[in-house]
């Protein structure tokens, strides 16, 4: 079964009859009609590619078939075959887009041949581009599938690492508050001090304005500050009496063990100074201790750490004397502003103590840093 099939129409049998001697040896099958009603039932059954038809013929000109076949099948190519004398008809109908090419009788048989092939090579053409428009179009469409398919698993991803992320982040803060709650366990009457070091801490640091990575690591090193004291004998610890110099000197020494107790874990390298000088005076004079640093040589947060510490310390109990009030407390943080303490902190605390009073040393408050940072 031939590929490409051709239609010839024409009123004059022997036109047909020598087109068809004419194409015998070609590869292409080829019918002939000699009405145009016949022609179109013809296409109606056969699948053809190419429609060659006479201009003049007595039921139905060249022009209106050709324009009947446009309308029911506009991918065969249509081609007129006509005298000199219709010559005018034909060059309308090519201008109104009937018909592909137009063959003058007597046609030259090569010619006629190399037309007829032309006509199937643009038939082709035109199917494979519509095969490939289609093609194209398929491909979009599952293109488009594909990128909407990976913005959902990319959020997804996002977001479970975000999520994962946080947990490490809880986990962390977790690890530590237990090794904050294992140094304040020494004593039963700094219970909890830690946390409320880290948790004064956090709010000066967002009174002050810091950036959240700069309040986060504040917290940690308020949970951390003492964490030295597992380095000293209970007994200097839980004295309840005041302090022999030597003891005092033993005391002074948790901020350095402290320090190197965290200096090999890595993800703490930022907190370590911090830690190690929360004793630090802002003028630094001799009380101050391990290093004797001054104002902005002591790491911010160690400055902050120290108001944290004293306010607690001062609103907590202790078995020599009750919590003081806060009238006592704002007087001592005024006295040491500028000597010991940052001003810029102790500025910090007061404005904290006078909006929020009471209820900022209140000591049952439940706090989550990660929360904390959000708001
Ligand atoms: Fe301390």
């Amino acid at each position: 079964m031939p590929e490409h099939t051709v239609l010839f129409v024409d009123d004059e049998v022997n036109i047909l009859k020598a087109v068809q001697r004419l194409l015998r040896n070609e590869e292409w099958k080829v019918l002939t009609s000699s009405r145009g009603e016949e022609a179109l039932a013809l296409l109606e059954r056969e699948p053809l590619q190419v429609v060659v038809s006479d201009q003049r013929m007595p039921e139905m000109s060249g022009v209106d078939l050709l324009a009947a076949i446009r309308e029911k099948q506009p991918n065969v190519v249509r081609m007129m075959l006509t005298g000199y004398t219709e010559m005018n008809v034909a060059v309308d109908a090519i201008n109104r887009g009937e018909i592909y090419r137009l063959i003058t009788k007597p046609w030259n048989d090569e010619e006629l041949k190399a037309t007829l092939r032309q006509a199937f090579d643009h038939y082709d053409l035109k199917q494979e581009i519509k095969r490939l428009n289609q093609v194209t179009r398929k491909q979009n469409i599952k293109l488009q599938d594909m990128n909407r398919n990976l913005e959902i698993k990319v959020r997804d991803r996002t977001k479970q690492l975000a999520e994962k992320h946080l947990e490490l982040r809880v986990a962390y803060v977790q690890t530590i508050k237990a090794l904050a709650e294992a140094v304040d366990a020494k004593d039963t009457y700094t219970r909890g001090h830690s946390e409320r070091v880290g948790v004064y801490a956090s709010k000066m640091g967002r009174e002050i304005g810091l950036p959240k990575e700069l309040i986060e690591r504040v917290y940690i090193s308020g949970l951390l500050h003492d964490v030295g004291k597992i380095g000293v004998r209970d007994a200097v610890i839980t004295k309840p009496d005041k302090l022999t110099p030597e003891e005092y000197e033993e005391i002074k020494a948790h901020p350095g063990i402290g320090a190197r107790i965290l200096q090999p874990v890595e993800f703490l390298a930022d907190v370590v100074p911090c830690v190690r000088h929360h004793h630090e005076w802002f003028d630094g004079s001799s009380r101050g201790y391990p290093d004797r640093l001054h104002g902005d040589r002591i790491p911010l947060p160690s400055r902050i750490i120290l108001v944290a510490d004293t306010v607690e310390a001062m609103t907590s109990d202790r078995p020599y004397r009750k919590g003081l009030a806060l009238e006592a407390v704002v007087r001592e943080i005024h006295k040491y502003s500028g000597s010991q303490f940052d001003p810029r902190c102790a500025e910090a605390m007061l404005r904290l103590l006078e909006r929020e009073g009471e209820s900022f040393v209140k000591k049952k408050q439940k706090f989550d840093i990660h929360a904390f940072l959000e708001v």
